[in-house]
């Protein structure tokens, strides 16, 4: 067995490691057995967020071709989730978003959307011009008309992804590059559905199939390994068949005890390391599906206001540069401390910090 604490990979990111680490477990295991095993002695089967989640992953195994992970497949029609194809954006059902009478399995399945103005459901293998994202809040329109996932797979390497998201898709910019070429032209957008789940229960929303080897349709298939000789992509495998595996262990812990800030920072200083901070997308929404799960409408982060120097910071010293704030439910003043919100966009708002709230530990 090895253990890879991400302290020591040069690859790691100091802000990636603060959520989870992953475990390589060399024995050969059925897909049950693997996850019993994980979820014995650390957290889960492991889960990946995103491409550097997944480049993580891959530094933790040696010498092996394939290996488990946490996604397996819930054969039977109805059983299709949409996802946004960006990390971390939560999918909602919003009906006005779509075309009357859409989405409809017409040509079925119909597992990819297209927009005009309004959203429709089409095979994946259609082609269509596309429209990237950059993390820099740009967008690239791109006039060659691909499938989905080629287009997802360009987005990918030279920008951030296929344009995700209500605030994405309807913004001034989209729709400008939109209307340029016409208001006609279909485009692939970064949504799609599967009926593929992570082992934990999380939506996370990141695939990287491997084409070539993935069976969709084999229906015996319906456990993910990763591919490691081929950059960690992932195939379909049966599930009885036996493959070493990768656990993950969780660093942030939901403390289902109703304290103040101030008590919250001492439980978690005296029986874990100390208070949650969020430094991150990742973070964020690794800590708002946990949220969820809550007891109270609140949940206290690290975050504490300053009125002697009158600023926001992290006890745990992490500089603020991401931030998560909803500007109107923050106040600055004294005595205020901040919380992340559990229902709706689970935005950070400002707290008296004498109110009783669950809150964040890390472990390490
Ligand atoms: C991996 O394989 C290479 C060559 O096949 C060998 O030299 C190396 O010792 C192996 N490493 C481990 C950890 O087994
Ligand atoms: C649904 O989408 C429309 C844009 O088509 C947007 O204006 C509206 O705010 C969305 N509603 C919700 C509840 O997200
Ligand atoms: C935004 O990022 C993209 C891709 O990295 C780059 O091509 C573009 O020039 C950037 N635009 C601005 C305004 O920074
Ligand atoms: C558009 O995408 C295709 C492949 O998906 C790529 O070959 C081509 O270079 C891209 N064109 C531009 C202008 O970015
Ligand atoms: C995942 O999504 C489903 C439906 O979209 C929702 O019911 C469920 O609560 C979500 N799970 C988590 C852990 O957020
Ligand atoms: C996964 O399940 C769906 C039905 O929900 C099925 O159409 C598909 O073929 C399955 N994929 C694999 C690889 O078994
Ligand atoms: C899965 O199904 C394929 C084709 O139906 C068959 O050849 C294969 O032996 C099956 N594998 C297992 C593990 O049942
Ligand atoms: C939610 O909390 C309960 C304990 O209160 C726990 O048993 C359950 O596993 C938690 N669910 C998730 C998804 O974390």
């Amino acid at each position: 067995m090895s253990l890879n604490r991400c302290h020591f990979g040069l690859l790691c990111v100091f802000i990636t490691c603060q959520l989870y680490e992953y475990h390589f477990i060399k024995e050969q295991m059925s897909w049950d057995e693997a996850r019993a095993y994980c979820r014995e002695k650390y957290t889960d089967l492991a889960k990946v967020f995103d491409l550097t989640d997944m480049r993580r992953l891959q530094d933790s195994a040696q010498n092996q071709t394939e290996a488990w992970i946490g996604l397996y497949n819930i054969t039977g029609g109805a059983n299709r989730r949409w996802h946004w194809s960006l990390p971390g954006e939560e999918y909602t059902e919003n009906k006005t978003c779509w075309r009357d009478g859409e989405p409809n399995d017409q040509a079925s399945p119909e597992n990819c959307v297209r927009t005009v103005d309004k959203w429709t459901d089409v095979p994946c293998t259609n082609t269509h011009q596309f429209i990237c994202y950059n993390v820099n809040k740009t967008f690239h329109l791109n006039e060659t008309s691909v499938t989905w996932t080629q287009a997802q797979s360009y987005c990918r390497q030279h920008h951030t992804d296929l344009a995700s998201g209500l605030d994405q898709i309807y913004s001034e910019e989209f729709k400008k590059l939109q209307k340029s070429k016409g208001s006609t032209m279909n485009l692939w957008i970064g949504l799609f559905r599967d009926s593929w789940r992570w082992s934990d229960g999380s939506n996370f929303s990141f695939r990287y199939w491997d084409m070539d080897s993935f069976n969709d349709g084999l229906n015996n298939r319906t456990c993910a390994t990763t591919l490691l000789e081929r950059s960690g992509r992932w195939s379909s495998a049966g599930c009885d068949q036996r493959k070493p595996f990768f656990c993950y262990d969780d660093n942030m812990i939901l403390i289902h005890e109703e304290k103040t800030w101030e008590e919250a920072l001492y439980y978690c200083r005296e029986k874990h390391h100390d208070l949650a901070s969020i430094t991150n997308r990742q973070e964020q929404a690794w800590l708002q599906e946990k949220a969820k799960n809550a007891s109270t409408t609140f949940v206290w982060l690290g975050l504490r206001y300053t009125c002697t120097l009158g600023f926001w910071f992290w006890v745990t010293d992490d500089v603020i540069g991401y931030n998560n704030w909803d500007s109107k439910r923050k106040v600055d003043a004294c005595g205020m401390s901040g919380a992340m919100d559990t229902a709706g966009e689970q935005k950070w708002v400002s707290k008296p910090d004498d109110n009783k709230f669950n809150f964040f530990c890390s472990k390490h």
